[in-house]
């Protein structure tokens, strides 16, 4: 094919195997609004450096919108031939408007020009993210609202350990999506700075004005060394971290959300349509979005370890093996995209006749029955007799005495009688019984990051205060 870009150096043509080998425009066009955006600024500059003249600026623009047009009403005749989203559309632009076109690339090589397009892609995908977040932690916070004093037994080695709020529990998942919003906010000043202007690898003889291309498509700055910018994908691999984390906290979520709606648990049940059926056990309901949320959680990890491998024996600058960059990236940014939206409508509600109904439906009963199973106020009496002047390892072993006694009898600390209990204690009163009870539990965990149902709400009213307005 001697109508290529860069054939006029070769003596054959490439086999058929090798183009489609080398080829990326089947994923790379996906990048078409922002690699036009990028040419308009890029020709737009040339002509104000009178570096080609206004009529070829015109002719480029005009164009352009033509191509755009194609493209976005499925017209546009993509082609293998052309390699890559930046050919194909460049020799569209040269079919249409003629020498103007082929003027377009002066001062610029398909390294600057693709790693333009990234970063022009990858920031309007975070912004994306960062809305989804947003609306995630709606979501999250009206339930922990709905559910501040529900409580629910807290565990640790998935044993049975202190009472804490639904509501508390949930919002230690707000925590870790605002970390992970601002994870995305700090990565997206790295992404948006501009490689334009390095051309190949060295810079341009022309006298070209990045600072001014810079503007024109929303950089914050330009990238200032030109071999560091055609070639290094940092701020991708960036991205695919803080994606990567984002998703094993939704993975963290989904595994009890999954726990949870065990029959063996019981604790909540999901709306019937983020779950399916068996095609053999009729009786089945399976929480399948959050299992399907834990299994993507494995490509996004994937795609992490992909990128920095992809990276780290590349020589400078630009090498081909960075076309490698695009698919993880983008199969990233669409998962977490789908895997946000999909869970703000999960934990979502809706108004029912003046009420609230949450797609998730939390069972307090089974809540409170585990908690009567577990001693989960075993720590508050030991707190008891420490107050009472007792030293803490003294009244850890009488309440561990207590347990045994109350695991031997087969009921719950404060179904031991006064008597027994004091047995253990001399300092044990009537007044410990009001100690003993889940509400009196969680009402004494009053500070600042405790399970008290008014730290809680307190926490709640603190999210919503700094979630982006929306
Ligand atoms: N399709 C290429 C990529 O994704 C564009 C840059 C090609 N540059 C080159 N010198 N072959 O990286």
């Amino acid at each position: 094919d001697s109508n290529k870009a860069w054939s006029g150096r070769f003596s054959e043509p490439v086999s058929d195997l090798v183009k489609r080998y080398t080829a990326s425009v089947d994923f790379d066009r996906r990048m078409a609004a922002q690699d036009i955006r990028g040419s308009l600024a890029h020709a737009r500059m040339l002509a104000r450096q009178a570096i080609i003249s206004a009529a070829d600026l015109a002719a480029i623009e005009s164009g352009m919108e033509r191509i755009a047009g194609e493209i976005a009403r499925g017209e546009f005749n993509w082609n293998l031939d052309d390699e890559d989203v930046h050919l194909n559309i460049e020799k569209r632009l040269t079919a249409l408007i003629g020498d103007a076109g082929k003027r377009l690339h002066t001062g610029r090589s398909r390294n600057d020009q693709v790693a333009t397009d990234i970063r022009l892609w990858l920031r309007d995908a975070i912004d994306t993210i960062l809305e989804l977040i947003g609306d995630f932690q709606h979501a999250l916070l009206d339930l922990a609202e709905h559910h501040a004093e529900t409580p629910l037994p807290g565990f640790t080695h998935l044993q049975v350990a202190q009472p804490v709020t639904f509501g508390h529990h949930l919002l230690a998942y707000f925590e870790m999506t605002r970390r992970d919003a601002e994870r995305f906010s700090d990565c997206r000043k790295r992404v948006n700075r501009l490689p334009l202007g390095a051309a190949a690898l060295a810079g341009t003889t022309f006298p070209i004005d990045r600072e001014f291309v810079a503007r024109e498509l929303g950089f914050d700055e330009v990238c200032f060394n030109s071999l560091d910018a055609v070639s290094d994908r940092d701020f991708a691999i960036e991205f695919c971290a803080a994606a990567a984390l984002l998703m094993t906290h939704l993975s963290r979520l989904s595994e009890e959300l999954i726990l949870w709606m065990s029959p063996r648990v019981g604790f909540i049940d999901l709306a019937d349509r983020f779950c399916t059926g068996s095609s053999i056990m009729p009786q089945k309901k399976n929480p399948d979005v959050p299992e399907l949320v834990r299994g993507k959680t494995g490509r996004v990890n994937g795609s992490l370890i992909g990128l920095l491998t992809l990276m780290k024996g590349q020589p400078l600058a630009y090498n081909k093996d960075n076309q490698e960059d695009k698919e993880p990236l983008f199969d990233t940014a669409d998962t977490i995209i789908d895997t946000l939206r999909i869970y703000a409508d999960m934990l979502g509600s809706r108004e029912e006749n003046g009420e609230r109904v949450f797609n998730v439906r939390v069972k307090p009963e089974a809540m409170a029955a585990a908690l009567r199973q577990g001693y989960a106020t075993a720590t508050d009496l030991a707190d008891y007799l420490v107050k009472k002047g007792l030293p803490f390892r003294d009244a850890h072993e009488a309440v561990a005495r207590a347990v045994r006694e109350a695991e031997r009898q087969g009921v719950d600390l404060p179904e031991l009688p006064l008597a027994t209990l004091q047995e253990f204690s001399p300092l044990i009163a009537e007044d410990v019984f009001a100690v003993l009870t889940v509400a009196g539990s969680l009402a004494a965990r009053n500070h600042v990051g405790g399970t008290a149902p008014a730290q809680v709400r307190a926490a709640i009213a603190r999210a919503r205060l700094c979630l982006a307005p929306g």
